[in-house]
C-alpha cells in the first residue's frame, strides 16, 4: 500500500473512530457502554467477535462479549452475558499479557504463536464453543490516571469475501485511538454507578438489612423484567433504551428514603404496630423528595421508581395519589374515608410495578432475619399466587419467562460477599437480546 493511501485509510479510520466514540456519549449504563464499546470496536476493523474483561484484582472478569458467528450457529442465548468466566492476571492469555503490559498486542494467527513467546493463547473458550479465534488484537483499556481498567479484544477480521483476514498495519493505531475515547465514557459510567452504589452501602450501615447485593439484584431483575415486558409491548427501540440506560441506576436507590426511618424501626425483629408501620412506609415519600426537582432524566425516573414500588395493582398498596411533600392526598383522588387512594393497575408506573416484583421474589429467596431463603419453586408459586392482586399479571409472566437467568442473577451477587466491596461495581451482565450488538 501507498504511503498516501494509507493516510487516507487513516484519515477515513480516524474519522469513523470519533464518530463512534462521540456515540459513546448518550450511554450512562455499564452494561450497556460495555456493549456498544465493544460493538463499535468491532465495526471499527470489521470484526466477527470480541470480548471485554474488566480487571478486578488478579481477575480478569469477562464483562461482555460478542460473536456473530456463534449468534448464527447457535442462536443468541440469553445466558452469554451471566457466564462468569475469569482469567488470570498472567501471561497464560493473551488479555492476562496485555492487562499486565499494558501495551496492545495483535496476532494474525493464533495457530503460529512462536512457544517461546512470552504468553500464550488460552484455548479453552474457543474449545468449549468450538470456535477459531484466529486474528485478534488485544488492547488495554486505560483510565486517565494511566490505571487499567481491563482489556478489549476484536477478532477475527472479516474481508470482502466474508473470510477471515489479518489486521491491517494501521489498525493498531485506529483502535488504540478509539479506546483512549472509550475509557473516558468508562471511567465516567463507572463512577456514575459507584457513587450510587455507595448510597446504597450507607443505607446498609443504618439497615444491616439492606445490603449492596440486594440493591444489585433487584436492578438485574428489575431491568431483565422491563426489557422482557416492553419487548412483548413492541415499546420501540429508542423508547427502551432511553428507559434501560437509566432504569439500573434508579432501581437501586428504590429504598434510599429509609435512611429518614429511625433505626429501631428498621431493625425491630418482631412486627411493626400501626404507628411503626405508618413511619416506615413514609421512606418512599422521603425517598421520592430527593428526586423531586426531576432536572434530569435520571432523576425522574427515580423519583417514579421510588414513589410507585409499594403501590399494588389491587389499589392496595402505598403511598397513593399523594403530594410527596406534603403526604396530603391529591384533589379528586380521595376513597371514602377521606384518605388518598392507592395507584391501581396502569396508574401505576411500568418501573414501579416491575421493581416491585423484582423487590419482593429477592426477599424470598434470599435470607431474612425473620426467615430462612424460599426455593425458587416456592417463591415463583407465591408469586403467581400474587399475581392480579399485589403484581400486575403481565410482570409476573416476565418472571417466568425469565426463569433460565434467575439463579443466575442471584450468584452473581450473592449477600455473602463482602459488605464493603464496592470492587463487586461489575456490570450487571444484561441479556443481549434486545439490543443490536452492531451499531
Ligand atoms: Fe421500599
Amino acid at each position: 500500500m501507498s504511503e498516501t493511501c494509507a493516510l487516507i485509510l487513516d484519515s477515513v479510520a480516524s474519522r469513523k473512530a470519533d464518530r463512534l466514540a462521540a456515540a459513546l456519549n448518550e450511554v450512562v449504563d455499564v452494561d450497556l457502554l460495555l456493549m456498544r464499546i465493544l460493538s463499535n470496536a468491532r465495526s471499527l476493523l470489521n470484526c466477527e467477535a470480541g470480548s471485554v474483561y474488566m480487571l478486578r484484582d488478579d481477575k480478569l472478569i469477562l464483562a461482555s462479549s460478542q460473536n456473530d458467528y456463534l449468534e448464527r450457529i447457535v442462536g443468541g442465548s440469553a445466558l452469554l452475558p451471566f457466564v462468569n468466566l475469569q482469567l488470570n492476571l498472567d501471561r497464560s492469555s493473551l488479555a492476562g499479557y496485555v492487562a499486565l503490559e499494558a501495551k496492545p498486542l495483535v496476532i494474525n494467527n493464533t495457530l503460529d504463536i512462536d512457544p517461546d513467546a512470552p504468553f500464550e493463547h488460552f484455548k479453552a473458550v474457543d474449545n468449549n464453543n468450538s470456535y477459531l479465534c484466529q486474528a485478534v488484537m488485544t488492547v488495554p483499556i486505560k483510565c486517565q490516571d494511566g490505571h487499567n481498567f481491563g482489556v478489549i479484544q476484536v477478532i477475527n477480521p472479516i474481508g470482502e469475501q466474508g473470510q477471515v483476514v489479518p489486521f491491517r498495519e494501521q489498525d493498531e493505531s485506529v483502535l488504540g485511538y478509539y479506546v483512549q475515547w472509550a475509557a473516558m465514557a468508562l471511567e465516567r459510567a463507572l463512577e456514575q454507578r459507584s457513587m450510587t452504589l455507595r448510597s446504597a452501602e450507607v443505607l446498609s450501615v443504618h439497615d444491616p438489612r439492606e445490603t449492596t447485593a440486594h440493591v444489585q439484584r433487584v436492578a438485574c431483575l428489575t431491568l431483565e423484567l422491563y426489557e422482557h415486558w416492553a419487548l412483548k409491548r413492541k415499546i420501540p427501540y429508542m423508547e427502551r433504551f432511553r428507559v434501560t440506560n437509566i432504569l439500573p441506576l434508579a432501581a437501586m436507590l428504590h429504598d434510599i428514603g429509609k435512611m429518614g426511618v429511625p433505626e429501631y424501626i428498621l431493625t425491630k425483629p418482631g412486627r411493626l404496630d400501626l404507628k411503626e408501620r405508618a413511619i416506615m412506609e413514609e421512606h418512599v415519600l422521603i425517598g421520592a423528595r430527593l428526586f423531586k426537582s426531576r432536572r434530569t432524566a435520571l432523576d425522574a425516573l427515580t423519583y417514579q421508581v421510588i414513589l410507585d414500588h409499594h403501590e399494588r395493582w389491587d389499589g392496595q398498596g402505598y403511598p397513593g395519589w399523594v403530594d410527596p411533600d406534603t403526604n396530603a392526598p391529591l384533589p379528586g383522588f380521595l376513597d371514602g374515608g377521606g384518605r388518598a387512594r392507592g395507584k391501581k393497575g396502569e396508574e401505576i408506573s411500568i418501573y414501579g410495578r416491575v421493581l416491585a416484583v423484582a423487590d419482593v421474589y429477592d426477599a424470598l429467596v434470599t435470607r431474612k432475619s425473620y426467615k430462612d431463603p424460599f426455593d425458587e419453586s416456592l417463591s415463583l408459586q407465591i408469586m403467581e399466587q400474587e399475581s392480579g392482586r399485589h403484581f400486575d399479571p403481565e410482570v409476573v409472566e416476565a418472571l417466568f419467562a425469565k426463569r433460565p437467568v434467575l439463579k443466575k442473577i442471584m450468584e452473581r451477587f450473592p449477600d455473602a460477599a463482602v459488605k464493603s466491596d464496592l470492587a463487586n461495581d461489575l456490570p450487571l451482565a444484561r441479556a443481549p437480546e434486545a439490543y443490536p450488538v452492531s451499531y
